[in-house]
């Protein structure tokens, strides 16, 4: 089966088989950014299942774009939390990739200050309870994709394979991308072409820092679930420009690959929201199309199987990435490689301090898993 398949990137470096473990967050960092031994042990114990690629939860880049009490990789101060990391990720000799991230106008104002909300422009998230941001200066706008690129530096000090650059998920990067959130008039808005300037030149800025033999890769919102937002089309050709940035994998961020919805911007799971309808054409494989092995196409959203994945490959995706599905069970990965995907744990238990200490799920996470109805299954 190709699930088990190796991959090799375009600079070299080798998966040993396409299951990736998604970027997870755990809003359980210390206060400065370094990682808590509890978040080391959530990784240690899902990676040392044998995944080609562990991807770590988002790092934020700069102070200020700070979206949740996560880990840093915006300071010297960080590297040897960092390193620690990637020992983890290790755990069972898959690839280590740091994910870099800038809140933007979602960033979370208790954690950074109410007048440090700065955005591409001064228009409000959807979320509730979102304050509006201020507009970036040009300057601004410079120094984060400088923050970007010391921050792949970092990564490559502390002994990352690679950075995945989190342009999904309705974070800055992504904002930058959005006709809703960027409503610009000089070289980072106003027309599409303009709007993937600052994607692009992030990405550049990734690519240059980590040289050619670490892996450089870009998760992407493949449209927006709002109406007026940017569509498939718009980041077909957005991936078709970062494609010629020699980058080594577009990661697809869905919250179900079957059905091609992604992640709305209210984040709200089991409520009313108004949605535009998935386009005809699968995500994954408009991406595969465009991208046409240039680089590689990571598929991510509800896989939970082997059959799953198997179908996302189909799909034309060359790798997976695994989230809900592997913070439920720790050992998901070694139970599908030996066929005992029927004893996989199907949700979290109902007692939370079993939680916490069963499944090696920082407590802070347990809270931020269970703030959001719906967002995972629960026994
Ligand atoms: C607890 C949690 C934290 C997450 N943190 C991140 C993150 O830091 N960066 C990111 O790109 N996606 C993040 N995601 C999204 C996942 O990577 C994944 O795309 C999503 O959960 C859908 O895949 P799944 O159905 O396999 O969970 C997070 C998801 C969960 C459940």
């Amino acid at each position: 089966m190709v699930v088990w398949s190796p991959f090799r990137f375009n600079c070299g470096r080798e998966m040993a088989n396409r299951f990736a473990i998604a970027p997870l967050t755990t809003d359980s960092s210390h206060e400065d950014g370094t990682a808590t031994e509890d978040e080391f042990e959530f990784v240690r114990r899902r990676a040392a299942g044998g995944f080609g690629a562990t991807i770590s939860s988002a790092a934020y880049v700069e102070q200020d774009g700070r979206s949740w009490q996560g880990i840093g990789a915006a300071h010297d101060g960080h590297l040897s939390s960092l390193q620690r990391l990637a020992e983890a990720m290790r755990a069972a000799g898959g690839l280590a990739i740091l994910q870099i991230y800038d809140g933007g106008r979602i960033a979370k104002p208790e954690l950074i200050g109410e007048q440090c909300l700065r955005a591409p422009s001064a228009v409000a998230s959807l979320r509730p309870g979102a304050r509006t941001p201020r507009a970036m200066t040009a300057d601004e706008v410079a120094g984060l994709i400088a923050s970007f690129r010391e921050a792949a530096a970092l990564a490559r000090k502390a002994g990352f394979d690679g950075v995945e650059i989190h342009g999904a998920n309705h974070y800055a990067v992504h904002q930058f991308f959005s006709p809703r959130a960027n409503h610009r008039v000089d070289n980072w808005g106003g027309t599409l072409a303009r709007r993937m300037n600052f994607p692009l030149a992030v990405a550049q800025a990734v690519r240059d820092a980590l040289g050619p033999t670490l892996i450089a890769g870009f998760r992407v919102t493949p449209f927006e679930a709002e109406p007026d937002g940017y569509t498939l089309e718009d980041s077909k050709l957005l991936c078709n420009e970062l494609a010629k940035l020699n980058l080594d994998y577009i990661s697809v961020s869905l919250d179900d690959y079957r059905k091609s919805q992604p992640v709305g911007e209210t984040r709200v799971y089991d409520g009313p929201v108004e949605k535009r309808p998935p386009p005809a054409e699968s995500p994954i494989t408009a991406f595969a199309r465009v991208i046409a092995g240039r680089s590689a196409v990571m598929a991510s959203g509800g896989i939970k199987t082997c059959i799953d994945a198997e179908g996302a490959i189909g799909m034309g995706a060359d790798l997976v990435a695994v989230g809900r599905a592997v913070v439920v069970d720790p050992e998901w990965l070694a139970k599908v490689r030996s066929k005992r995907e029927a004893s996989i744990l199907a949700g979290l238990p109902k007692n939370e301090r079993e939680i916490a200490g069963a499944l090696s799920i920082p407590p802070r996470m347990v809270e931020y898993l269970l703030s959001r109805p719906g967002w995972i299954p629960r026994l």
